[in-house]
């Protein structure tokens, strides 16, 4: 192959993905899951016959996301509830394992990566940020870890972010509470390890959500995703919902602590 060969981009095959029994029947609970990424994370959970138990602020497409799926068989269970409010995320936990049995997946997706300019932003405002983006990935982990254990083990998949690894401004909140989950991760994955119930972290890179393409995708962002990822593909909240799957599934049994970057090679 000639040097030039190597870098122009060719047709792929068309792909094959795994399925995993282990998940069949799982409770698994889903915060931020009306919309985006968590949305196809519900999707794909229900799709292995997992129990699914998802909470937003987004009642209409929360609502809709349930009907569609329980129209198509799955077990599914929204509930509206604003995640910053960490009694009533601790309620709905509670719900979801009154209702569908103890919560084996744990998928805190929840978050909100609103601009913020610094000098902008005042305590109320970098409260909020914290509590959106990763206060309540510990008090969920915290209401599930114990029912985990009782079960025989469980799964912890926090979202984290690219961000935290690329230079990117305007987000201070943000960055600031996706590297605490970085954190949170290792030590709760040490603090858990001894009841078989595994804490891992996901760094998406760039995903096309329909909130980034409305939002954020211009040609020039086009641009400078074709120059940082090594893959020339734009990446879909399905291509990150697989890797939810792996790390929610038996076979991925002896990982913990670690990230699991799905980002096309940016970081
Ligand atoms: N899309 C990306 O490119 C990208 C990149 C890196 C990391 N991530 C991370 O992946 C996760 C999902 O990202 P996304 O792009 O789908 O986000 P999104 O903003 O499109 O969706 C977030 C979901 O959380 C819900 N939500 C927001 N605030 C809430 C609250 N207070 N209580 C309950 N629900 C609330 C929203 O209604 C929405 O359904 C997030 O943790 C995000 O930080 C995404």
């Amino acid at each position: 192959m000639s040097a030039a060969g190597a870098e122009v981009a060719v047709p792929e095959s068309e792909p094959v993905y795994a399925s995993y029994p282990s998940l069949r029947g799982r409770t698994s609970f889903v915060s931020g899951g009306a919309s985006g990424l968590g949305a196809e994370f519900v999707v794909e959970l229900a799709g292995q016959g997992a129990r699914v138990f998802f909470v937003d602020v987004d009642a209409e497409r929360g609502r809709a996301l349930e009907q569609r799926l329980r129209d198509e068989g799955a077990q599914v269970r929204f509930a509206v509830c604003d995640v910053r409010d960490v009694p009533a995320l601790q309620a709905a936990i509670a719900t979801a394992a009154d209702e569908l049995g103890p919560v084996r997946v744990l998928v805190n997706n929840a978050a909100n990566d609103h601009r913020d300019r610094v000098p902008d932003m005042d305590v109320a405002l970098w409260d909020e940020r914290i509590a959106v983006n990763v206060r309540h990935h510990f008090f969920a982990a915290q209401a599930v870890a114990p029912m985990m254990r009782d079960a025989g083990g469980g799964s912890i998949i926090n979202l984290g972010s690219i961000s935290v690894h690329i230079d990117l401004m305007d987000l201070p909140g943000y960055i600031t509470a996706k590297a605490g989950v970085e954190g949170l991760t290792r030590t709760l994955a040490r603090e858990y390890g001894p009841w078989h119930v595994r804490v891992n972290c996901i760094i998406p890179g760039w995903i096309m959500t329909e909130k980034q393409l409305a939002e954020r995708v211009t040609p020039e962002a086009e641009a400078s995703i074709e120059r940082n990822q090594c893959l020339p593909d734009k990446l879909y909240p399905d291509d990150v919902a697989r890797m939810v799957l792996w790390l929610a599934a038996d076979d991925s049994r002896r990982c913990t602590a670690q990230k699991w970057v799905v980002d096309g090679g940016w970081m």
